[in-house]
């Protein structure tokens, strides 16, 4: 069993809480600044709530002595480079929100870490839904075909208080929906296409939210064929997101829920999200594998495997 660390007791420091219960291990301590949230966190999924100074080694170092096993980071992402380091350096395996780091910031000393051995995840949790796995096996079983197209699409209304403020304060958030939301579509892409992205054109538009990027619009191609990403965040309604790869044997499609269709020359299949099926807790479940098994899950990336969407992050935030 694993004796876990949560360091920020936010919407996703919760979610996840809650998947590591699920999975049997133990959430040992929340960690956050506003002492509140820790201690409501902590009073539903258990654990210690403890107020996170600017800096966490004093409270990490106290809690490994005791027995803490890993840490689970979902902080502000400005922070995640800072947090990851910290509990790397004290041994700890760590699965880590995206975005790993953000534009501007340095991830060599992570990096290093990681070649030298460091247990580090990045929680890229749309790889683990069903119909994004489906897309990805169609592409690579060769059903479609090379590729000719594809398209992610990452589309939510947001009301006020949808998200914490510091996701629209790009000293805390490094960038809006593309820094976001994009790396999402950015890394599932690489991993599903299997090909190098090579970006081509970037339409940033910040006219909605003002303070950062609400709409983000790149064209990339992977071996000659045409990507296109589009990412928004929008006041009322928006398209639906969707991921579509197409070849000239047959197309594969897929929301944001996970059901998916596929028709190919060899025929069609189509199915539905699972019932009670959570990305967040099979993430986990392949981080405590890779930590408890050393068994590594493809769906699952390391630090390391973030870096070329990152480079294209870096890349169309400096467009
Ligand atoms: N994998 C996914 O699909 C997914 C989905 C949503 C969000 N995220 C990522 O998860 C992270 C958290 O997002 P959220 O929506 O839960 O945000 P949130 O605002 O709900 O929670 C963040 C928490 O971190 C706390 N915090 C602030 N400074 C801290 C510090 N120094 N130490 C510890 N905690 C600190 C805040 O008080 C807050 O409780 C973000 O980086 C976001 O990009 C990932």
């Amino acid at each position: 069993m694993l004796e876990v660390i949560v360091i920020g007791a936010g919407r996703m420091g919760r979610e996840h809480a809650h998947a590591i219960s699920a999975a049997g291990d133990e959430v040992i301590a929340f960690l956050d600044p506003d002492l509140t949230r820790a201690e409501s966190a902590a009073a539903e999924i258990g654990g210690e709530a403890l107020a996170a100074e600017a800096d966490l080694t004093g409270p990490l170092e106290r809690l490994t002595r005791r027995g803490a096993s890993a840490a689970l980071i979902a902080s502000p992402s400005v922070l995640h480079l800072a947090h990851a380091q910290a509990a790397i350096s004290l041994g700890l395996p760590v699965l880590l929100e995206k975005p790993p780091w953000v534009p501007g910031q340095d991830p060599e000393p992570l990096l290093a870490a990681a070649r030298q051995g460091a247990v580090l995840a990045v929680g890229m949790t749309t790889r683990f839904n069903p119909g994004v796995q489906a897309v990805r096996n169609a592409v690579r079983s060769g059903a479609l075909g090379p590729l000719l197209f594809a398209s992610d699409r990452v589309a939510f209304t947001l009301g006020p208080g949808d998200l914490g403020d510091w996701y629209f304060d790009v000293r805390r958030s490094g960038g809006g929906v593309l820094v976001t939301n994009g790396v999402h579509s950015l890394d599932r892409l690489g991993w599903i296409l299997g090909e190098t992205l090579v970006l081509r054109s970037v339409r940033l538009s910040s006219g909605l939210f003002r303070s950062c990027e609400d709409t983000a619009l790149l064209e990339l191609s992977a071996d000659g064929a045409t990507v296109q990403v589009t990412e928004l965040w929008g006041p009322g309604p928006v398209p639906p997101s969707e991921l579509l790869v197409i070849g000239p044997r047959g197309s594969c499609w897929t929301d944001s829920e996970g059901n998916w269709r596929l028709s190919s020359v060899e025929g069609s299949r189509s199915e539905d999200r699972p019932l009670g099926y959570s990305e967040i807790l099979e993430q986990w479940r392949a981080f405590r594998d890779l930590v408890l098994e050393g068994r590594r899950s493809s769906v699952l990336p390391g630090i390391e495997e973030l870096w070329a969407p990152m480079q294209l992050l870096e890349q169309a935030v400096h467009w």
